[in-house]
């Protein structure tokens, strides 16, 4: 069966010794052994977390170019990813799609290149609050996972996570409800029946994102088709990031 992750997208957050010294008390703690942990630090944080780091924490990257090698300023390729270690990518955030403009083409040449590469994508989709309240939450979902990710084969979808990460809950303090969570993640695996099969949909892990916190996770991952959290503010401190992976039941 699919497996339950808490990940911590840091976003642009944590200088060096932050990040360190995080990854090192982390790896200390007492855990679940059957909650995957992820941490998404800066790009340039992912060589020393990496290295902080055990096998039992993946370290992923927030980003990923679309391109192989070249002129693109600024940008960081699947092969400098993977020479540091790093075989993880969130890929569509929300932030990068109204703030960089990363519209569906290019996330799609970004899945390309990650799933080309074995890289596993956390692939991030979510409505804003215009269009829930306009009732095409579903709809605006729908294309999100059409244009950008079901070009993949079967076997590809083995190596990606869905996020669901309404835009009117990234911190904002609002959090969906456990229900608005669970209805969008079961017509997200619906989705992937149709497109896929059962099998893929069973094995696919949908995470929510959007306010989760120690408060809320326990309604949150009690959810039968929410198999974990895409967590920012409270993924920055340890007590809290140990807290979520201990709020399955
Ligand atoms: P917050 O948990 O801070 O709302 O951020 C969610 C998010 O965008 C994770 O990718």
């Amino acid at each position: 069966m699919r497996k339950k992750i808490v990940a911590g997208n840091w976003k642009m957050n944590q200088n060096k010794a932050e990040a360190v010294s995080f990854i090192e008390a982390l790896v200390k703690e007492d855990k679940p052994q059957d909650v995957q942990m992820m941490i998404a630090p800066s790009y340039v944080m992912l060589d020393a977390c990496k290295q902080a780091a055990t096998d039992e924490l993946v370290i992923a990257s927030q980003n990923i170019s679309q391109h192989d090698k070249g002129a693109y300023t600024g940008e960081v390729s699947a092969d400098m990813l993977k020479s540091i270690g790093v075989k993880t990518a969130i890929i569509g955030h929300s932030e990068r799609r109204s703030i960089f403009g990363e519209t569906h083409e290019i996330l799609a040449e970004k899945v390309k290149q990650a799933i080309n590469n074995s890289i596993q994508v956390v692939f991030c989709v979510g409505e804003s609050l215009e269009e829930r309240e306009a009732e095409k939450a579903e709809s605006t979902v729908k294309s999100q996972l059409e244009d950008s990710l079901f070009f993949l084969s079967e076997i590809e979808m083995k190596n990606v996570i869905i996020a669901y990460e309404p835009v009117w809950a990234i911190g904002t303090g609002k959090t969906a409800s456990p229900e608005q969570a669970q209805e969008m993640h079961a017509f997200i695996r619906s989705l992937i029946v149709d497109k896929y099969n059962q099998h893929v949909a069973d094995a696919t892990s949908i995470l929510y994102g959007g306010s989760v916190k120690p408060s809320n996770a326990k309604e949150l991952f009690a959810q039968p088709d929410v198999d974990g959290g895409l967590v920012g503010g409270a993924s920055l401190k340890v007590d809290s990031f140990v807290e979520l992976l201990h709020s399955f039941k």
